[in-house]
């Protein structure tokens, strides 16, 4: 991010050295001519319009490039605006940006409204930025710069559900729906390895790889304790990482499984090194594991093609004495409240901060934390499990998306600048 951000600082300075030739050649003229109080008066006046109408074009152009088209400017939003710092705002003019029924690749389980869900509300929101706008997300336009493209979506389910909201965003903008297929003709399931859809049309590929830990799940070895069954290798990544290298956006995320009852329950332990390492927190694997992956990173994957994120952690609203509870309500907080494992989010921040290559870190966990309106609840498909951790589609994961195309725009731009 260091490393990102600047560079952006030496793109932004570069004009402002070209221009002090002509400082210096005003000088010159102004030597010459010997000031008189007249010609200081003149130029005073000049000067101050000259301001004045800069001040007015920036503030006219700064409008016109945050909220309409994305064309290359002098600046980059993602430099200024912290677009994770923000709120959610009814909007019911523009969202929700498709409907899970007509979209072949949302998954039933996660179409609320088609299982029942009564109130629309949820469906209607839009997350603000504090100091600035997010672009409209025109799905035309990103499918055009997405041409020739692969987007892969690394991790866990909550992968899957931003992978099929990304899907159906990008459907509402191509005309012949028969023209965007899954690969293999897969279903989607929740333990699938991989989906992958094509918008023929666009030579453009949106990938999910199920990898819930990224790095390999493997057998206990042979001499280890009897309740190893499992071994987490935190220094290998999953045997799927090839898949990932040659792509274009390459999104991670990872936490929901880093969880006792996930592992030690079933009598998975970690291993590094080819040492088993039993008393390990999760904590402290989960960093293990991050470095591997970081690593990985820097030295498999060319990040002048690929733009890596990494999502935080997305929040539950699980309540009660067991945290076995989840009652959705009608609307969002006005306070973030939830079981967000910031810790995660803090170890993601530390890992990416310390990488040698640009990663741009999702920060989703603060605006999911609003949404205790926006799960699944009693609305999923079989209907028979409670759910306060994943997220209705349309609804959260969208706006992930939202912000994955604000930072890639904004780093075109700063290519172009520079
Ligand atoms: C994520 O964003 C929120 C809101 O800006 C901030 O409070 C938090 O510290 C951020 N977390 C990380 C790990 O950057
Ligand atoms: C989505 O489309 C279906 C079928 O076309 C329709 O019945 C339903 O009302 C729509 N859902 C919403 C939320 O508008
Ligand atoms: C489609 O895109 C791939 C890169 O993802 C490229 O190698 C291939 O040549 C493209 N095919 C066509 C027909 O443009
Ligand atoms: C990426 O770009 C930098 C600077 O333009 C260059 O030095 C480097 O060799 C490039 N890396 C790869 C893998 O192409
Ligand atoms: C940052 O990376 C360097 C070299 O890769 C490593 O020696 C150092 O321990 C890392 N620092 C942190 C805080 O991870």
């Amino acid at each position: 991010m260091s490393k990102s951000f600047s560079r952006s600082v030496s793109a932004r300075l570069t004009p402002r050295s070209v221009s002090s030739p002509r400082v210096l050649a005003q000088r010159k003229w102004w030597a010459a001519q010997g000031p008189s109080f007249g010609n200081l008066a003149v130029i005073f006046c000049l000067v101050s319009v000259i301001l004045v109408a800069g001040c007015m074009l920036y503030l006219y152009a700064f409008r016109y490039f945050g909220r309409g088209r994305l064309i290359s400017g002098f600046f980059d939003e993602s430099d200024v605006c912290n677009v994770f710092d923000g709120s959610w705002v009814p909007d019911g003019s523009y969202y929700p940006l498709y409907n899970s029924t007509e979209c072949p690749f949302a998954e039933r389980g996660f179409n609320c409204f088609a299982n029942g869900r009564k109130d629309m509300n949820y469906l209607k929101w839009r997350w603000q930025p504090r100091h600035c706008d997010i672009p409209k997300f025109d799905a035309r336009e990103i499918l055009e710069r997405l041409r020739g493209k692969r987007v892969v979506f690394v991790g866990d389910s909550m992968s899957r559900t931003q992978w099929e909201s990304l899907v159906c965003i990008l459907m509402t903008g191509v005309q012949d729906p028969n023209t965007v297929y899954e690969v293999n003709g897969n279903k989607i399931s929740k333990t699938i390895r991989f989906l992958g859809v094509k918008f023929q049309t666009f030579n453009l590929t949106v990938e999910f790889y199920r990898s819930v830990f990224l790095v390999q799940q493997g057998l206990a070895p042979k001499h280890g304790p009897r309740r190893v069954r499992l071994t987490l290798k935190l220094d290998k990544m999953d045997d799927i990482n090839h898949r990932w290298i040659d792509s274009d956006v390459l999104i991670f995320n990872s936490g929901h499984w880093w969880t006792p009852t996930k592992l030690f329950d079933v009598g998975c332990y970690f291993q590094n090194g080819g040492v088993l390492k039993l008393g390990m927190s999760i904590n402290s694997a989960f960093r293990t594991a991050l470095d591997t992956w970081a690593t990985w990173i820097e030295t498999m994957v060319n990040t002048n093609r690929t733009h890596v994120f990494f999502r935080t952690f997305e929040p539950s609203h699980w309540s009660g004495l067991n945290q076995k509870a989840c009652e959705v309500t009608q609307q969002p907080l006005s306070v973030a409240k939830s079981d967000d494992r910031s810790e995660f989010a803090d170890i993601i921040a530390k890992v990416v901060g310390n990488m040698t290559v640009p990663v741009t870190v999702l920060n989703v966990t603060l605006m999911g934390a609003f949404r205790s309106d926006a799960h699944i609840g009693t609305w999923s498909h079989p209907s028979s499990i409670l759910d306060c951790s994943h997220w209705c589609l349309p609804g959260v994961p969208d706006a992930w998306n939202e912000l994955v195309f604000f930072h890639l725009l904004a780093n075109r731009r700063k290519k172009l600048g520079r």
